[in-house]
């Protein structure tokens, strides 16, 4: 495996899953623990209630930045509840139900300067999606989720990567810093396209995994003679190939429509 320019990951942003008892006390925390001040919730949602109430869905919070580089380099935690009445399904309460209750790590966001390239990358070598790439109409926020980090036959996890690429306009940079559109970061269009994604697999019950369960056993078995230390060149080569074959093999299926 050769390392790429498009492997050069940053964290832009962490997915945590809380239930509605621990919401407004998770918020009121990262206000009063973690510094986090008006400026910090960078975008908050909210979903419509019969009788004209709402509730929020989700916030997101920059606990610190450092302005050195180009795109802002900020530590950011998008916080979301589960908002669906009780009657109605709801992926997230499945999640945290699934794992146990309370809250959980759902997606790290990983920020890369090449995501289309990345994702070729990704795909070539048997990686799933569950999104295309969705594009933010500003032309200035791509993202891509992937499927769920999990064992072959395995349970959901509901742990998965999303891959973005930053390329802020200098209109948009000057957003950012003065504060004046603070939802600049998050976006309704890519929340909600994620959120119906994720809902729609927990209501048919068929969790897309981060690779097929087919290609996991192959890799496993490849594996299964060496312990960790012993991997080198010569057995990732041997699982690489065997990703890239299956990466191949299910391409045309795969194209969407
Ligand atoms: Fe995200």
């Amino acid at each position: 495996m050769k390392k790429q320019p498009f492997h050069n990951f940053v964290v832009d942003h962490m997915t945590f899953l809380v239930e509605p008892g621990l919401y407004k006390t998770t918020y009121a925390l990262f206000k009063l623990v973690l510094g986090v001040g008006p400026a910090d919730v960078i975008y908050e949602k909210r979903r419509p209630l019969p009788g004209g109430k709402q509730v929020s869905m989700t916030f997101a919070a920059r606990v610190g930045r450092d302005k050195d580089g180009r795109v802002p380099n900020q530590a950011i935690i998008a916080v979301v509840q589960p908002s669906e009445p009780k009657e109605q399904s709801s992926h997230v309460r499945t999640m945290l139900a699934n794992r146990g209750g309370g809250c959980l790590w759902q997606h790290i966001a990983l920020r890369t300067p090449d995501l289309i390239g990345f994702h070729q990358y990704a795909r070539e070598r048997g990686v799933n999606f569950i999104t295309p790439i969705l594009k933010d109409a500003d032309e200035d926020l791509i993202q891509v989720f992937s499927g769920e980090w999990m064992l072959p036959g395995g349970s959901p996890t509901a742990v998965f990567f999303e891959f973005v690429q930053r390329d802020p306009s200098p209109a948009l940079l000057k957003q950012i810093e003065s504060g004046a559109n603070r939802q600049a970061w998050f976006r309704d269009k890519t929340f909600l396209g994620l959120y119906g994604e994720k809902e729609n697999e927990y209501r048919g019950g068929r969790i897309t995994p981060f690779i097929d369960d087919a290609l996991h056993r192959r890799m496993a078995e490849i594996l299964e003679p060496y312990q960790l230390w012993e991997i080198d060149d010569a057995v990732l080569n041997k699982a690489e190939a065997a990703m890239l074959e299956y990466g191949a093999a299910r391409k045309p299926q795969l194209s969407p429509g």
